[in-house]
């Protein structure tokens, strides 16, 4: 089976975005991040967009990135954290093309973000982030493959996303193999 973009979803400090980068440049696909799409078109990082306009009006630039995506092909895209929990994502993403959740235990997760202050929605505390985590995990289960990258470093998980889209009979270009 052919893929026509690669999606990857899961919660913050998952690897989205290193893993999306690195898996675009070998198979030689372009490479988006909704995130820094939000930033290029608003002119405001994520943080500034959180404290100057508030999360509703986030949701509603990712909305928009999102719609502007459908067309694409051949993309790798990392999605943030929150982006597939609006339905019309959803519905947009998951037809878009193989959708690959990155998962990590909580502890992994509060480890690798700890020395960085660009989540607004990490600025709380560990039993509120649990519960952020815990409540999103259906929303990322619904992807086709799931990627454990718990105590994985970055070549790790991307040797594992590989080789799990392979199992499950997609076609990556020649330039994925080993
Ligand atoms: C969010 C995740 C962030 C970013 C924003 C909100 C979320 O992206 O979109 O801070 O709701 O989980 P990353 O998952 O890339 O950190």
């Amino acid at each position: 089976m052919e893929i026509t973009n690669i999606i990857l979803i899961g919660f913050m400090g998952t690897g989205k975005s290193s893993i999306g980068k690195r898996l675009a440049k070998l198979i030689d696909w372009e490479f988006i991040d909704t995130d820094w799409e939000i930033e290029e078109t608003t002119g405001l990082s994520v943080l500034e967009m959180f404290r100057k306009h508030g999360e509703v009006r986030f949701r509603s630039e990712e909305a928009l990135v999102v719609r502007r995506l459908e067309e694409k092909a051949h993309c790798v895209i990392a999605t943030g954290g929150g982006t597939i929990l609006n339905p019309e994502n959803w519905e947009i993403i998951k037809n878009m093309g193989l959708v690959i959740c990155l998962y990590a235990s909580l502890d992994t997760i509060l480890e690798r973000v700890s020395n960085r202050n660009d989540r607004p929605l990490l600025k709380r505390s560990r039993e509120e982030i649990e519960e952020l985590w815990s409540s999103r995990q259906a929303f990322y289960n619904q992807a086709q493959i799931i990627i454990d990258t718990t105590d994985q470093d970055i070549d790790g998980v991307l040797e594992d996303v590989i080789k799990k889209i392979k199992e499950e009979g997609f076609e990556l270009n020649e330039l994925a193999e080993d």
